[in-house]
């Protein structure tokens, strides 16, 4: 029998921009990230029958490979890093033979001129017609990629609605607010901003999806939802990992750079942001845009007093001795690199004037998650409230977009027993026993949705260079300054000791995710 829940589903697939017949050209395709996402998130989508026919990818390196070793050595990785190649390894062969390999070197035209002729060969003419160039570099090479591409007359500046050709750039765009702005100028030279994929594979998360459902399909939170009945909010993203072996790379970014401008900026827009007029991706755009210039910028004087860094010491962790941060592979042994970073914002406008949004994430924290706590304020004091004073917990909801996915409800109930007592109880909604195991990785929907041109969860010029004039003070006061005493913390906690006086100064305290009892 059916169930009622299953009739009631409500598909938005119209909504959807379905995916024309397609050449992806990856420009890095021996690198790390195809390696271990996108061949991974493409081959699961095939077997899904989700991408576009006819389809093909053709991969762009230096390396000397050719169209056959170079499948094998993608066989390889697929192996390694599909979830589920086991079930769909028979279709590994049919796949591969979509796939094809470009030598050459991004600075070298002649590149480009090999490129035209691989993209013209194509078994069929649709495939000249939807391409898709998804740069999987190093930043510093997007500029360079995008002019020779653009005069190898494989670019066309197009502002249509559904421009032919869209390029797919991976962060970071820009190390600070004039950087950043300085190459958005230069892409936008070759391309017009509609033809711009700007990835946080953030945004292709499940449960970063589900904020705009839960806020704006249900109508018993969003009228609670702003200074009225929420008295903070407090994002975190922590990780229990140190940053292994992307010294070269962490060390000039920092958590500020690597985390807080991009992710932790987006889940904040989208948990704060107004209702947008309509599911249209430049509506919600702009809504977060909206949002992002409404967070009061932080003037030099009030840096130290609104956010904290820190930078983790070695310590002994399960067991297992973790090595100082200026100890590990590829870090200046001096280096004041910051692997933690708290925010404490305000956002000026009617819904959330006077409420505090604290921020932070870290490397070598105390645990690994990614969640949003919205904490309502106190009910009146009468009633329990009055007898209870400060022992009564306010409610809260905690988002949890990884890991554990889903939704805590947090509110008062009674102990059973003759006396009255009252502690905090638990509602969880989890995803996995909901939906089942299976979500989807990130960069499958983003492949998806740039394939189809449909660019909601991407991030547009406006987002990025905001967000970054959002954070540039505390770069600009960060840099160079050697890190003090109090700035260090030990592997394995959550963070530095100063970072509590951040919440502290509004008479809140961090909310820990290992201090919750298991639900
Ligand atoms: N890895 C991840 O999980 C991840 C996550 C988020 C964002 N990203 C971003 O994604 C981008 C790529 O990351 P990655 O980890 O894949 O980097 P990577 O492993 O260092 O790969 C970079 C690729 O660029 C190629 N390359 C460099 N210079 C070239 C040239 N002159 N001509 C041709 N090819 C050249 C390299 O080729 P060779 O192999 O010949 O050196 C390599 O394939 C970066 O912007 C990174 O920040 C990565």
């Amino acid at each position: 029998m059916q169930r009622l829940d299953d009739l009631l589903i409500c598909r938005l697939d119209n909504n959807r921009k379905q995916s024309q017949p397609c050449t992806l050209v990856i420009f890095g395709a021996t690198g790390d990230l195809t390696a271990r996402k996108l061949m991974p998130s493409l081959f699961h989508l095939f077997c899904e029958e989700q991408l576009p026919l006819p389809f093909r990818v053709i991969c762009v390196g230096r390396r000397d490979f050719n169209d056959e070793t170079w499948r094998e050595r993608l066989m390889e990785s697929v192996r390694e890093f599909a979830k589920h190649y086991d079930n769909c390894a028979r279709l590994w062969y049919r796949f591969s033979t979509k796939i094809f390999y470009c030598k050459g070197d991004i600075s070298d035209h002649s590149l480009y001129t090999n490129l035209h002729k691989a993209i013209a060969e194509g078994e069929s003419d649709e495939l000249k017609h939807n391409l898709v160039f998804y740069l999987a570099t190093a930043p510093d090479l997007f500029t360079m990629i995008t002019e020779h591409l653009s005069k190898a007359g494989l670019l066309n500046k197009d502002e249509h609605t559904a421009p032919n050709c869209r390029l797919v750039l991976e962060k970071p765009f820009g190390t600070d607010a004039k950087s950043a702005k300085q190459l958005n100028a230069r892409l936008t030279e070759f391309l017009h901003e509609k033809q711009l994929y700007r990835i946080d594979h953030y945004l292709g998360k499940e449960t970063v999806q589900n904020l705009l459902t839960f806020r704006f399909s249900n109508a018993i939170f969003e009228p609670l939802w702003n200074q009225k009945y929420i008295d903070h909010v407090q994002i975190t993203v922590s990780e229990k990992n140190g940053i292994g072996s992307r010294g070269g790379y962490y060390d000039h970014a920092g958590a500020l750079r690597d985390m807080m401008q991009n992710h932790i900026l987006q889940i904040l827009a989208l948990i704060s942001m107004e209702p947008p007029v309509s599911l249209a991706p430049e509506a919600i755009r702009d809504e977060k845009v909206k949002l992002l210039k409404s967070i009061r910028p932080i003037a030099p004087e009030h840096v130290d007093r609104l956010s904290v860094r820190g930078q983790y010491t070695g310590a002994q962790v399960d067991g297992r001795h973790l090595p100082a941060y200026r100890q590990e592979e590829r870090v200046a042994p001096g280096s004041n690199t910051e692997t933690y970073a708290a925010l404490s914002l305000r956002i000026d406008n009617w819904r959330w004037g006077g409420v505090p949004f604290y921020l932070r994430t870290g490397k070598n924290l105390a645990a690994s998650t990614s969640q949003a706590r919205i904490q309502f304020r106190m009910p009146p004091p009468v009633l329990f409230a009055s007898q209870c004073g400060p022992t009564l917990d306010s409610n809260s909801i905690t988002l949890r977009l990884q890991p554990d996915e889903g939704i805590t409800l947090r509110f008062n109930g009674k102990i059973p027993g003759l006396d009255i007592q009252i502690r905090p109880v638990r509602m969880n909604f989890n995803y996995q026993s909901e939906f089942g195991a299976y979500t989807r990785e990130a960069y499958e929907r983003l492949l998806m949705d740039a394939m189809a041109g449909d660019s909601t969860l991407f991030i547009r010029r406006d987002e990025v260079e905001t967000a970054w004039d959002i954070v540039e003070p505390l770069l600009q006061k960060w840099s160079g300054r050697p890190l003090g005493e109090e700035e260090f913390y030990p592997a394995g906690s959550w963070g530095p000791e100063n970072a509590d006086a951040l919440p502290a100064r509004n008479g809140h305290n961090w909310r820990n995710p290992d201090l919750e009892p298991a639900e």
